[in-house]
């Protein structure tokens, strides 16, 4: 049975049609990853699978239930974890109340282990929300998702606008919470770093599903990933001196200087 799966959505914002029969399935215990460039559709996909805007018409089902067009509660009560795009965490609270916010459900994830497996966070702990870097907060508004400890957790471009660096710890968070048993649909702009730690991808193109198979494949379709990155196509590894490379983007120096 898949986490999630959508078949035939058709969504609209008035009389604007942005969603064009778009299906897709989150396998169980696996990160799926949903791929587009700039207006393709992704966030109104995500909104559509959880009832945040409803689709005209097509099916959702949670775990084979159906939910379409049911209203946003349900497919949190559903184990439905969702990080929206944009960071929205509470910029008057400290890092600790923050995270106080979510009730917390039993399971896994606690405030204990956020810190413990987020040092970074437990260093902010008593700083206030707006104090943080946008790395920070993007961490803290998924630790606050993963405190719900949902069986499927979505996330809405974790990692844009952070330094490579930075993008490592978030995606690091994402692979803690495959590990942990959660399925995971990860929407990114971020293609080459995203395919490294999904196991299926999705490709949307101008609100229609254009292409899907595993991420091992989308890897070595090099033209398919270079129409998608464009600009941004740049190599990615998480196993290089991404601190050096991080350093550079911050210094005017030329990388190579004899
Ligand atoms: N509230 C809205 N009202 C009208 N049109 C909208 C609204 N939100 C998004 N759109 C339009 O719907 C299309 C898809 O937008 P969406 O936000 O889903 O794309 P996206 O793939 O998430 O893009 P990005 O990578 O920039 O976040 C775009 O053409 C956008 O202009
Ligand atoms: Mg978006």
């Amino acid at each position: 049975m898949s986490a999630l799966e959508a078949e035939g959505l058709n969504t609209f914002y008035g009389k604007s049609h942005i969603l064009f029969d778009v299906s897709l399935k989150v396998e169980e215990g696996m990160i799926t990853t949903l791929l587009g460039r700039n207006g393709a559709g992704k966030t109104t996909t995500l909104r559509s699978l959880v009832g945040l805007t409803m689709p005209r018409t097509g099916s959702v089902k949670i775990f084979g239930e159906d939910s379409s067009r049911q209203p946003p509660y349900r497919a949190a009560k559903r184990g439905v974890g969702y990080v929206p795009e944009g960071r929205k965490i509470f910029a008057h609270l400290t890092v600790e109340d923050n995270l106080r916010v979510p009730l917390e459900r039993p399971g896994p994830w606690t405030i204990e282990r956020v810190f413990q497996t987020f040092p970074r966070l437990a260093e902010r702990r008593t700083n206030k929300g707006r104090q943080l870097s946008g790395g920070e907060q993007e961490m803290l508004s998924i630790a606050r998702a993963l405190l719900l400890n949902p069986k499927v957790l979505i996330l809405d471009e974790p990692s844009q606008g952070l330094a490579p660096l930075i993008v490592k710890d978030v995606f690091r968070m994402v692979e803690q919470a495959k590990a942990d048993g959660m399925s995971v649909l990860l929407v990114e702009q971020n293609v080459r770093a995203s395919l490294e730690i999904a196991d299926y991808a999705y490709v949307l193109d101008h609100g229609v599903m254009s292409w899907s198979g595993t991420a091992a494949d989308l890897v070595k379709d090099e033209e398919r990933i270079q129409a998608l990155a464009g600009a941004s196509a740049e190599e990615w590894s998480f196993d290089d001196d991404l601190s050096t490379k991080e350093a550079e983007a911050f210094s005017h120096q030329p990388s190579t200087v004899a």
